[in-house]
């Protein structure tokens, strides 16, 4: 018995050592040492011996179990390290391989045009303003002379909300609310940049849509100056030899009123199809703040003066970049948009 138990032991340290995987040892550890294994066999078997050989044979049993046991764990770590060191050699790194390509997001058309807007009246000395997008009857309407039932609320397709309020359908609101405030302290310079809403929905409109409102208000504000700021954004926006024209027009809550064009940036002013061969292209409303505006605002019509204006971003992103559908601003089609880097 003892020798079955000495070959049993060389056997299965021979095993272990032979082992390439930790599978392999698991295999051996079982074939061993299991509830089938051989060791557990010939122990088993114990009960057929005599009551002074079985001590011994226990003790040599035990003694080779503790044998096999060690030499398994032994075997485990060595493995362990085996694979791990194979793995690192395998994972070589290379730091001169050229490295994964992250993507980088980009500002959307719309939001570049507006902070080109903002930079250009920033380096004026304005300021930048900003209201409610749900607006009361009042400042849409009312304080900038657009009393109920007057004919040019009808030009502004207004979204009407529960409680008698409004979404606001341009920016000019913010005229009211900012002087309001600040009344009678001058100068006023503000832009407001901000969203509105029309019923409006075709290739040139979108139902929401982003304006730029401009305002300035101080003693002896003349027309010239509002001449001389638009002239100078129009250079500044499109290009040095952009020319800007007045025609008379009419707003409630501006005296005299004008809309302004710039000239054509596609042919420069000879004629072409996106400018319906005018040469002229129209930007923005525009106009000396009327003395009504004024008065309910807080400011002595006798006093002050100013100018207001107010553009579309989409239309001005449109002409800047020859976009000709608003609604590609609108799809987030990347195609579209990876070409604003
Ligand atoms: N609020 C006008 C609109 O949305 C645009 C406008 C015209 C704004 C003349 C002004 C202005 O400040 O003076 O149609």
């Amino acid at each position: 018995m003892r020798e079955k138990l000495q070959e049993l032991c060389h056997e299965a340290l021979q095993a272990l050592d032979a082992a390439g995987s930790l599978e392999d040892l698991n295999e051996t550890r079982i074939k061993y040492l299991g509830k089938k294994g051989a060791l557990t066999q010939v122990l088993r078997g114990m009960g057929k011996l005599s009551a002074e050989e079985r001590p011994r044979i226990g003790q040599a049993a035990n003694e080779i179990r503790s044998a096999i046991e060690e030499r398994l764990a032994a075997r485990t770590d060595e493995l362990k390290v085996a694979v791990q060191e194979q793995r690192l050699r395998r994972e070589v790194i290379d730091v001169t391989l050229p490295g994964t390509p992250v993507q980088w997001g980009g500002k959307h058309p719309l939001t570049r045009v507006r902070e080109n807007i903002q930079d250009i009246f920033l380096g004026l000395g304005y300021v930048i303003a900003e209201g409610p997008e749900v607006e009361t009857d009042y400042y849409n309407f009312e304080a900038l002379n657009l009393p109920q039932d007057h004919p040019a609320r009808d030009m502004q397709d207004t979204f009407f909300v529960s409680g008698g309020n409004l979404l606001r359908t341009h920016t000019s609101p913010v005229q009211v609310r900012f002087m309001e405030k600040t009344a009678p302290e001058l100068p006023v310079k503000i832009i407001v940049p901000g969203k509105v809403y029309r019923r409006d929905d075709d290739a040139t409109h979108s139902p929401m849509f982003h304006q730029v409102e401009g305002l300035a208000i101080d003693r002896r504000i003349t027309f010239s100056d509002l001449k001389g700021t638009l002239d100078l954004f129009a250079r500044e926006m499109f290009s040095p030899d952009t020319r800007t024209r007045f025609r008379p027009s009419y707003f409630p809550f501006t005296e005299p009123s004008v809309e302004v064009d710039i000239s054509c940036v596609m042919c420069r002013g000879k004629g072409c199809r996106v400018c319906s061969h005018t040469g002229w292209l129209e930007i923005l409303g525009a106009g000396m703040v009327h003395p009504r505006v004024l008065e309910v605002s807080g400011y002595d019509s006798e006093e002050v003066t100013g100018f207001a204006f107010g553009m579309g971003v989409e239309r001005i992103a449109m002409l800047k970049y020859g976009i000709d559908d608003m609604r590609l601003l609108f799809e987030n089609d990347l195609r579209f948009l990876q070409q604003f880097r």
